[in-house]
């Protein structure tokens, strides 16, 4: 990764915010719009420029959820596992998409195209069984429908 890019990129976010740790959240969620994910050495450029302890910038982009440390694919797929999709089989929609794209859920394919992931109840329980992939909604899905979703997205 080149350091002046990533340089530049902190410099320009931090300066949107003016260089407040308070709004970490919504520096980090700028960063990883940028990146698709928080790499090592973006953490470590804000914790420096901010003059704060890297750990605790590592502490926030772990504790929530919506944060990536890995790679994560041009795609994210993402399944609901909340009770309504549950009771309606998103279990056999979550295995049919792992089979599809070679992964368990909270991996990346090695292509960096898709990641596939797990989330809660997102409150569109009568659309259920759902999938999210990207931010839109797939309502109703079967496992038969899977392999002309992912195909919509596969490049
Ligand atoms: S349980 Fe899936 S949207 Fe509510």
């Amino acid at each position: 990764m080149a350091v002046e890019k990533v340089k530049e990129n902190v410099k320009e976010v931090l300066e949107r915010y003016g260089y407040n740790s308070a709004r970490m959240i919504e520096i980090l969620q700028d960063l990883q719009d940028i990146y698709s994910y928080l790499p090592k050495e973006v953490l470590e450029e804000v914790a420096n420029t901010l003059e704060l302890p890297l750990a605790r910038v590592y502490h926030i982009a772990t504790f929530f959820r919506a944060f990536s440390l890995l790679p994560r694919g041009k795609h994210v797929v993402q399944v609901c596992t909340g009770t309504a999709c549950h009771v309606k089989g998103a279990y056999r929609v979550l295995e049919r998409l792992s089979d599809v794209l070679g992964i368990p859920a909270g991996k990346t394919t090695k292509d960096l195209q898709f990641t596939l992931e797990t989330v809660n109840c997102v409150g569109a329980c009568a659309l259920g069984p759902l999938v999210i992939v990207d931010d839109k909604y797939y309502g109703h899905m079967t496992p038969s429908k899977v392999d002309s979703l992912i195909e919509e997205y596969r490049e």
